[in-house]
């Protein structure tokens, strides 16, 4: 059961040694203003409550800033059938997307098993590639906290480089 985990060589997920040393990562406050972080990341935590997750147990919630103020929030919804599953940061975007929105500035994210939040969640790679639909990867920031006081801020790029989205189908 644990013979995979031999296949990778991952960094620990802790500011400085790990997905905070990825390339041009810095201190949360150079990138969007401490007191909106803090907004996202109780929202997240309050979605992450609702998260419905019979079958992992790992229960993750969202809170996505739309450039208007609205926020989003979202939490993974798992399915017996397992392949149905939707990501908590998927279901804020599709909530949003599907009521109109389309302009994005930021998203939090938490989670952890039994809804205790250990360390930073970061997202899937599918939940980013749709963030790519409709984020610039350059200026839409990508929250991860362990708590309201301790989270480090991502942009989209950091975490999906030479992303494919839909400029270049007109390349
Ligand atoms: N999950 C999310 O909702 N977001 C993530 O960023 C990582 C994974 C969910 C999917 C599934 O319900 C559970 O966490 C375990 O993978």
């Amino acid at each position: 059961m644990e013979d995979y985990k031999e296949n990778y060589d991952l960094p620990a997920k802790t500011p400085g040694t790990g997905l905070a040393a990825i390339g041009e990562t810095a201190p949360a406050t150079e990138r969007i203003d401490d007191l909106t972080c803090r907004k996202l990341i109780r929202k997240a935590m309050e979605m992450q409550q609702k998260a419905y997750t019979p079958y992992s147990n790992f229960k993750v919630g969202a809170a996505l800033l739309a450039k208007n103020g609205t926020i989003y929030g979202g939490c993974n919804i798992e399915n017996a059938a397992y392949t149905p599953t939707n990501c908590a940061e998927r279901t804020a975007f599709f909530k949003a997307v599907s009521e109109g929105e389309r302009d994005f500035a930021a998203i939090s994210i938490v989670g952890g098993p039994n809804g205790e939040i250990k360390d930073f969640c970061a997202p899937c790679g599918v939940c980013r590639q749709v963030m790519m639909e409709f984020c610039n990867p350059k200026k839409f920031f990508i929250i991860l906290a362990r708590s309201e006081a301790d989270y480090w801020v991502y942009t989209l790029e950091e975490l999906l480089p030479m992303g494919f989205g839909p400029l270049d189908l007109e390349k």
